[in-house]
């Protein structure tokens, strides 16, 4: 890394959702999974992020969709970055989502993603892909895949300090192209954040050493179903590790239910229009959203399935997306 005067910038980064679930950490101070996951990035969901270092001020700033918010968990991730580019200065932070956020879409994936690089950039630092993915696993574990576009695996790594958990991309998002429809249940925050869902469990779950022991194999079969472009495996495989997490969830004590009527709806919906013979399968993060997957050409049928469900508020379409990348 080489420092570089200081100037603001402005990063985009898009939203990701995992085909193969991460949940649980194996070190909670540097943010380090419990296991490896593999997600796609999403060109329709994303958040612009413009990050200045002034001297001038005597604390950080964060502004979300035009409104302060709390910066102090913000102030804990800059001052990693000011670390590295040996500055002080304090940021003014001002960020948008083109979609809700906190409710289940992944606004930390893209969030964190989008403020590591603008950040990095302010702070002048030349900061390459694999830095970005573990200084944005630091603000949020879905973030370090976020970094890049198409389709991406996180690696869980083994060293303590974490130099190893970063993510990779498997495919551009041309080399395969994907469709997704996001139905939207819920616009509300969700009420437990993935951290609060995800602290102690493997005391407050008994299920925990199984979802942890199985984690390499089902990475591995999705890695394979990936590269042969097998996409009813990927899709078997992503309901299953999507319905196993969920599992895990149900099982901590006390119990993690995120889905509403709406959500389970949608699930059935969406497995009524696969034995009717369209390819499509759903996915749920932590939250009350159904994601479903498909080909691209299939995404207008499953979009007008799902809108249809009772309690779908609104649906998303959307391709896969590009790597972050600066703004200006
Ligand atoms: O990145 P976090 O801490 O918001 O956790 C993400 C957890 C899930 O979205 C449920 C799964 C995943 O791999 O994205």
């Amino acid at each position: 890394m080489s420092a570089a005067p200081l100037s603001p910038a402005t990063a985009r980064a898009h939203s990701n959702i995992a085909l193969i679930k991460y949940w649980g950490k194996r070190d909670a101070a540097l943010n380090l999974p419990a296991v490896g996951s593999i997600s796609i990035t999403l060109d329709a969901l994303y958040t612009d992020t413009r990050v200045g270092f002034h001297a001038g001020i005597d604390r950080d700033s964060v502004d979300i969709g035009g409104r302060k918010v709390d910066a102090a968990p913000f102030t804990r991730f800059l001052d990693l970055i000011r670390a590295r580019a040996g500055i002080e200065h304090r940021a003014r932070v001002e960020s948008w989502n083109n979609f809700p956020t906190g409710a289940g879409l992944a606004s930390s994936a893209s969030g964190y993603a989008a403020l590591a690089l603008a950040a990095c950039r302010a702070a002048g630092l030349d900061t390459n892909a694999r830095e970005l993915s573990m200084l944005a696993r630091q603000g949020s574990g879905s973030a370090a895949r976020s970094i890049f576009g198409g389709l991406v695996e996180m690696h869980r790594g083994e060293s303590a300090s974490g130099e190893d958990a970063y993510a990779e991309p498997l495919l551009g998002p041309a080399d395969w192209p994907l469709g997704v429809v996001v139905a939207i249940t819920d616009r509300n925050a969700k009420r437990v954040n993935s951290t609060a869902g995800m602290t102690g469990l493997a005391e407050r779950s008994d299920y925990y050493d199984a979802w942890v022991a199985r984690a390499p194999r089902d990475l591995a079969d999705m890695r394979n179903a990936i590269a042969a472009r097998d996409f009813e495996t990927v899709g078997a495989l992503t309901e299953m590790s999507c319905l196993k997490l969920h599992g895990l969830m149900l099982s901590t004590r006390p119990g993690l239910l995120y889905w509403n009527a709406a959500t389970v709806a949608a699930m059935h919906a969406v497995r009524e229009l696969r034995e009717a013979g369209t390819p499509v399968y759903f996915t749920i993060d932590a939250g009350p959203q159904v994601k479903a997957i498909c080909a691209p050409e299939h995404t207008g049928e499953v979009a007008r399935v799902v809108a249809n469900v009772p309690g779908v508020l609104d649906t998303r379409v959307s391709g896969l997306g590009p790597d972050a990348h600066l703004l200006d």
